[in-house]
């Protein structure tokens, strides 16, 4: 590094596509992880980790399709200490503008347990493995998992055989999510002390919050020379997650004072992928997240408001615009016309091709009909919704009736369409979603497993939308369906046959991981 800016710059390494996508049931379509991809591309991240392309024939395909669509980003893929997981890895991001393949190998002594390999035994697999995959591409990342419960000589050692192997980036993550600040930043400190070559590549910071101290770690990380940070959008990830992209970018940028870094993320962009994450991963953001979660500019209490009329300065450190947050106010009616849609939902970061600001429109006015007040989140709720009505579904709802209430029976009558012929049925239930959902079943029987049923109002009142998330598992492949509507049952069964479709595709698509 030669210049102060250069040394000032934190490079952020999103991994939101893979170890985000690793949590249970966070599982996205092909087509959503291009989407998200491309919104990370334009946001300003430095390096998107797009998948483990070894893991199945889905991930290779979605790694290689980022790369191939790739503007900006590095685009990177993950692979085993193994030869053959490299050289798929490379197969996948090589179509990239500028490809990186990282590979790993736990280094602990729990880890090191696993492949039952001795110090030396794994040293040399280390320098061989990333040999390999510097003989492939000239931007090689390697991480030694596990690094934080990693001896230190140890952890010195192998650090200097991949750089010698020709390792651009090395990695340091704190897997278990065991590490504390002081900590990361000694760890980090150490290494480029100690390890001879460190001055010549990139530290990384890849933190897990199982003890709610990821931000912290990975800041602390940064303070002690590391110059990038992996990290997810909402801290999407295994167990507690991962450490949240929006949290470290807005703290350094917020506290640039103590903390003077920059990096390129164009912070106006945080909400609207903080949203399309939450959405296409079934994974709520809590209402009190730091940054993305609906309290985080919110102030009710009667003294917050009165400072915040008088001076904005009072209570809030940020402004709602520097993350994307556009006011939530009342909207639009029902008088409303298609421009003043198309303009309100470019505010909200959506920019919508003619036939489906139509469709979208025609769903709008639906809507207005039914529900006086239309705010933000009602037409967030709307095109996220319209996103999951693919036109090619092979079942689609087409009518429902439920009767519900304290005389029961509660019953669900029920139509679907299913590949263009009709099927109705009768279906008595223990509750009116319960029905439909049985309705559901017994027109289209299948053996997936309904493993979460969540229902969000997505406004105030009792005229709100309710958006309703269902995951549902099958043979080990998961999908999460969503949708949104004034009546909870119609938006529950709707979310249901849209888990299915997804099912559907998955069946198609899915096969076996190569040897
Ligand atoms: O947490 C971890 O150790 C990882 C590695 C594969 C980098 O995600
Ligand atoms: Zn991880």
């Amino acid at each position: 590094m030669t210049n102060s800016s250069e040394q000032d710059h934190v490079l952020i390494f999103d991994t939101t596509l893979r170890d985000g996508e690793q949590s249970p049931g966070a599982t996205m379509s092909h087509s959503e992880k291009l989407e998200i991809a491309g919104l990370l591309d334009d946001m300003g991240v430095d390096i998107i980790e797009a998948g483990f392309p070894i893991a199945s024939e889905g991930d290779f395909e979605a790694v290689k399709e980022i790369a191939r669509q790739s503007n900006n980003s590095v685009i990177c893929g993950l692979s085993r200490a193994i030869d053959r997981d490299i050289d798929r890895c490379w197969e996948a991001v090589k179509h990239a503008r500028q490809p990186r393949i990282h590979t790993f190998i736990g280094t602990s002594p729990q880890h090191r347990a696993i492949p039952d390999l001795t110090m030396d035994e794994m040293a040399d697999v280390i320098h061989n493995t990333v040999t390999h995959a510097r003989n492939l591409c000239d931007n090689v990342q390697w991480s030694p998992m596990d690094a934080t419960r990693t001896e230190e000589d140890y952890l010195c050692r192998v650090v200097e055989i991949a750089i010698k192997a020709g390792a651009t980036t090395i990695n340091v993550p704190d897997t278990v999510g065991y590490t504390a600040p002081r900590e990361s930043a000694s760890l980090i400190r150490m290494l480029l002390e100690r390890v001879p070559g460190a001055d010549e590549i990139i530290f990384a910071t890849h933190c897990h919050n199982d003890l709610g101290m990821a931000t912290a770690n990975a800041l602390s990380a940064v303070e002690a020379g590391a110059r990038q940070i992996e990290c997810t959008i909402n801290g999407l990830g295994e167990r507690a997650g991962n450490t949240a992209l929006e949290e470290v970018v807005m703290a350094m940028r917020v506290r640039n004072d103590i903390m003077p870094y920059h990096t390129g993320i164009d912070t106006t962009k945080i909400m609207n992928l903080s949203r399309r994450v939450a959405t296409v991963s079934g994974f709520q953001v809590q209402y009190n997240k730091a940054i993305v979660g609906k309290n985080a500019f919110a102030h009710e209490s009667g003294i917050h408001q009165d400072g915040m009329l008088k001076n904005a300065d009072t209570f809030e450190i940020m402004r709602p615009e520097d993350i994307g947050l556009s006011e939530t106010n009342l909207v639009m009616g029902k008088h409303s016309g298609r421009a003043a849609l198309r303009s309100k939902l470019s505010d909200l970061g959506y920019e919508l091709a003619d036939n489906q600001l139509r469709d979208v429109f025609v769903r709008f006015k639906e809507l207005a009909d039914r529900k006086k007040e239309i705010y933000d989140d009602d037409l967030l709720a709307l095109v996220n919704d319209e996103g999951t009505l693919a036109a090619n579904d092979h079942i689609k709802v087409k009518e429902l009736t439920v009767v519900c209430g304290t005389n029961g029976p509660q019953t669900a009558d029920l139509t679907l369409t299913i590949d263009g012929q009709d099927k109705q049925t009768k279906v008595i239930g223990d509750g009116p979603v319960d029905a439909a959902f049985k309705a559901v079943k017994e027109l289209f029987p299948h053996g997936a497993r309904l493993q979460l049923y969540q229902v969000h109002a997505v406004t105030e009142g009792t005229d709100a939308q309710a958006t309703v998330t269902v995951r549902m598992e099958e043979d080990g492949k998961i999908v999460v369906g969503q949708s949104a509507d004034t009546d909870t049952v119609v938006a529950s069964t709707k979310a249901y046959v849209n888990a299915l479709n997804k099912l559907l595709v998955r069946r198609e698509k899915s096969a076996p991981a190569p040897a």
